[in-house]
């Protein structure tokens, strides 16, 4: 493959056609979303950056960047799906609304009472775990987590250190969490996946609306400095969920001013790529170990919820070489004068190596040209972790790993 691959998106809604139903993102879910995580103590809206020199020597109008490295002090934004979920599953084994008990009111004595103590299980690349085993932790109860082959032991690490168990297994993603799944049947212990599959959704659903948070800060910070909506939102992707949730969020809040959404992934796990290209409306999967720098996006299985909402609302989905998403970590932590530095790390910045690579390049230009990339556009870019290894963070920003060769010979 090159090393940038792009498909416009042919079953994009048309005029006249109904789009997947987005009702989970309406603005009342999301007003319980964020006043839920409001109600968890450290909560801040995360930063909404405006990289006006970046934009500048791109030859944009605008490039906003939210950056997800400062949530909760966990420098990822994931807990806010999982802490959401487990929220409502709590609520309900109390039998109270989730709005009614806050953060606090899931583990007082009488809540105790009610539900004991539970053990939850789940499958990650480190950030959804790590989210998962920290809301276990403050909330009194157990998490047992399980890796892909190839994880970082930093990751599992600050998994292990907030009590929970953690396994680096053997297998890629979609295995671990298939492994987790049975060993939640064997132990009763429940899964809380950031992923849906035929006969478990309410989870992954919950966990889609607790990424609202996110969007909605967009939402509100663009609105309290009088700025217009973006015309363009890159989201990476895994199995979708939080591309989904962003779109389908921001689609509600903003209605016809909504973004055009682009889809980004890694050449080996490019699954909503290849589902855009086949172009038959129904998903596609890739196996294997999915060896990428972009351990969240390390996915074969597209979300069965998510699937639709991207189906339908997204106008494009781009497939990366590991060196793009290298590029964007470098020149956001090298930033140009009068922009704020940004560290971010392997999933987090592979939208903003993009943006750098559709503005500067030859060959991108011309992708640029068919998503109406301009002057005059305003771009939103989601920093979806900071440093979560920062040995590979190092590796990549001190020591050049993952080289843009290419751009060498054009610069020569
Ligand atoms: C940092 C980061 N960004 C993006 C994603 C993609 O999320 P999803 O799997 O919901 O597509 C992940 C998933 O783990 C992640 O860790």
């Amino acid at each position: 493959m090159k090393e940038v691959e792009i498909t416009a998106n042919p079953m994009l809604i048309q005029p006249g056609r109904q789009g997947a139903c987005l009702d989970d993102f309406s603005d009342r879910a999301a007003s319980e979303v964020i006043s839920f995580h409001q109600s968890l103590s450290g909560y801040e809206p995360t930063p909404l950056i405006n990289l006006t020199a970046l934009s500048r020597s791109l030859s944009l109008g605008q490039i906003w960047l939210k950056d997800e490295s400062k949530r909760f002090g966990l420098n990822a934004f994931k807990v806010l799906g999982g802490s959401y979920a487990m929220g409502r599953l709590l609520a309900e084994k109390i039998g109270r609304s989730l709005s009614d008990l806050g953060f606090a009111g899931l583990s007082t004595d009488e809540a105790k009472a009610k539900v004991g103590t539970l053990t939850f299980v789940t499958a990650t690349d480190g950030n959804h775990g790590r989210g998962v085993a920290w809301t276990a932790q403050k909330l009194g109860h157990k998490a047992v987590v399980f890796m892909p082959k190839g994880s970082a032991q930093i990751r599992a690490d600050n998994i292990r250190a907030t009590g929970a168990q953690c396994h680096i297994t053997d297998l890629n993603y979609d295995d671990a969490v298939r492994l987790a799944d049975s060993k939640a049947r064997e132990n009763g212990w429940i899964m809380v996946q950031d992923t849906a599959w035929e006969g478990y959704r309410d989870i992954p659903r919950w966990i889609m609306q607790g990424y609202m948070t996110l969007a909605q800060e967009i939402a509100d910070q663009l609105a309290a400095r009088r700025q217009p909506a973006p015309t363009h939102v890159f989201l990476q992707a895994g199995v979708g969920s939080f591309a989904g949730a962003v779109l389908g969020r921001l689609t509600k809040a903003w209605g016809p001013q909504a973004p055009k959404a682009i889809i980004v992934e890694p050449h080996l796990a490019n699954c909503h790529y290849r589902s855009f290209s086949a172009g038959d409306g129904n998903p596609k999967i890739v196996g294997g170990l999915m060896e990428t720098i972009m351990a969240g996006l390390a996915c074969g299985e597209p979300s069965t919820l998510s699937w639709p909402v991207l189906r339908d609302y997204s106008i494009a989905a781009v497939s990366c070489a590991d060196h793009i998403a290298a590029n964007g970590m470098r020149l956001l932590g090298a930033p140009k004068e009068g922009d704020e530095q940004v560290v971010s790390g392997e999933s987090g910045a592979v939208c903003a190596g993009l943006l750098e690579y559709l503005t500067s390049t030859g060959a991108g230009k011309e992708m640029a040209g068919s998503l109406g990339l301009g002057k005059d556009s305003r771009v939103l870019l989601i920093s979806t972790e900071g440093d979560t290894s920062p040995e590979m963070y190092r590796r990549v920003v001190w020591y050049g790993q993952h080289p843009d060769l290419e751009r060498k010979l054009e610069n020569a």
